[in-house]
């Protein structure tokens, strides 16, 4: 049978620190503020002139380490990100052109916080096909380009920050307890205003004017109370769709990894289901909010750390615009 597994994993952080304090130098914020209603400490921006195909790359060459592949092994590219280096081509193809490939596929995720998780299925579904044997999957993102960091945009501008993660997905027949299970994604387009980006759009003529620059359309709206009391409720149900149709519960599951968006949504993702801190993995407060590079990220710091083994159960977790939503259980 062909199965999936994880190969290696890889995550790469800009060395610029920005912590609360450098923000409420910025803005009308605080500490205590940020860290109360986040649990955000510190993220990382990049300096201007490196973007999200930059970060992917340095994460991409980590997971290749880590699983022993050289770049020539990978087959195709996933690049899931919000932030690309241009609208448009995607950031697949400039990481194929980064890493020097030969000429294979590359697509591009734009599924935000829920990105990595859908660029899973999406990887497994090919190599369970027999369409590929090795596939790169990678999440980054630059937000600091998209944020602007004063008082009347403190609401998104404390939260986000820059960083990528990668992960080698590599075929396997499963007889060493090491591969993906299943997959489930949702999405409700009912929310698309909750949390977006307006322009460009070409639904406009021309589609980026200067008004819509004026009036902040080409930075992230969000309302927050809508993301926060949906995000409570989608992650717990996703998690346990997943593990109920395996017919296990939540104690079977040695650590979940949740999207990391905010320290209180995880918090409340551990209490639904029951689990102790140490199974509900959290680097919120080193990072920020790093949409769809905050699952990788997470999987190669638990995986670096050794608080996950091969053949340990694992359930990767997000929720984001869209809204979108999904899990992916695995036998890491
Ligand atoms: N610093 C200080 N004060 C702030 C800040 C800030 N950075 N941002 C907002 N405030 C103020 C508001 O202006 C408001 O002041 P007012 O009462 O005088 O009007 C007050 O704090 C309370 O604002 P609320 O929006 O009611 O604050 P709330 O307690 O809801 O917290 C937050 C806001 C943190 C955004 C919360 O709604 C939340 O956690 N939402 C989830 C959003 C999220 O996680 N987004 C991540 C991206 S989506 C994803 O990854 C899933």
């Amino acid at each position: 049978m062909r199965l999936t597994r994880i190969a290696g994993t890889g995550h790469y952080l800009p060395e610029n620190i920005v912590t609360n304090q450098d923000l409420e130098k910025l803005m009308d914020t605080s500490d205590e503020w940020i860290q109360e209603r986040s649990g955000i400490q510190e993220r990382r921006f990049v300096e201007p002139g490196t973007g999200s195909t930059d970060l992917g790359t340095m994460a991409a060459r980590a997971a290749l380490d880590e699983a022993g592949w050289d770049p020539c092994d990978i087959q195709f590219i996933i690049f899931a990100t919000l932030s690309p280096d241009m609208y448009f081509p995607g950031n697949g193809v400039l990481l194929q052109n980064q890493l020097d490939l030969d000429e294979i596929g590359a697509l591009d995720i734009r599924n935000q916080c829920t990105g990595f998780v859908y660029g899973v299925s999406v990887a497994d579904a090919y190599i369970r096909m027999g369409m590929y044997d090795r596939i790169l999957l990678v999440g980054a993102e630059v937000h600091s380009a998209g944020i602007i960091l004063d008082t009347e945009h403190r609401d998104t501008a404390v939260l986000f920050g820059d960083g990528a993660g990668a992960v080698c997905l590599e075929v396997t027949d499963g007889s060493d307890g090491s591969h993906l299970i299943w997959h489930h994604l949702h999405s409700n387009g009912r929310f698309a205003e909750a949390l977006c980006m307006y322009a460009p759009s070409a639904r406009q003529r021309p589609w980026l004017t200067k008004e819509m620059i004026d009036e902040g359309k080409i930075f992230p709206h969000m309302n927050g109370r809508e993301v926060f009391r949906n995000a409570i409720v989608k992650f717990p149900e996703v998690i346990m769709e997943a593990l109920e149709m395996q017919g296990l519960s939540p104690d079977s599951v040695k650590m979940v990894i949740p999207h990391q968006a905010n320290e209180r949504i995880t918090e409340g993702v551990r209490k639904r289901l029951g689990l102790p801190n140490e199974r509900v993995f959290s680097n919120i407060a080193n990072y920020g909010n790093t949409t769809a590079a905050s699952i990788p990220i997470a999987l190669s710091e638990a995986v670096k750390s050794g608080l996950v083994e091969r053949g340990d159960l694992m359930c990767l977790a997000a929720f984001g615009s869209g809204f979108t939503w999904g899990a992916s259980l695995l036998n890491y």
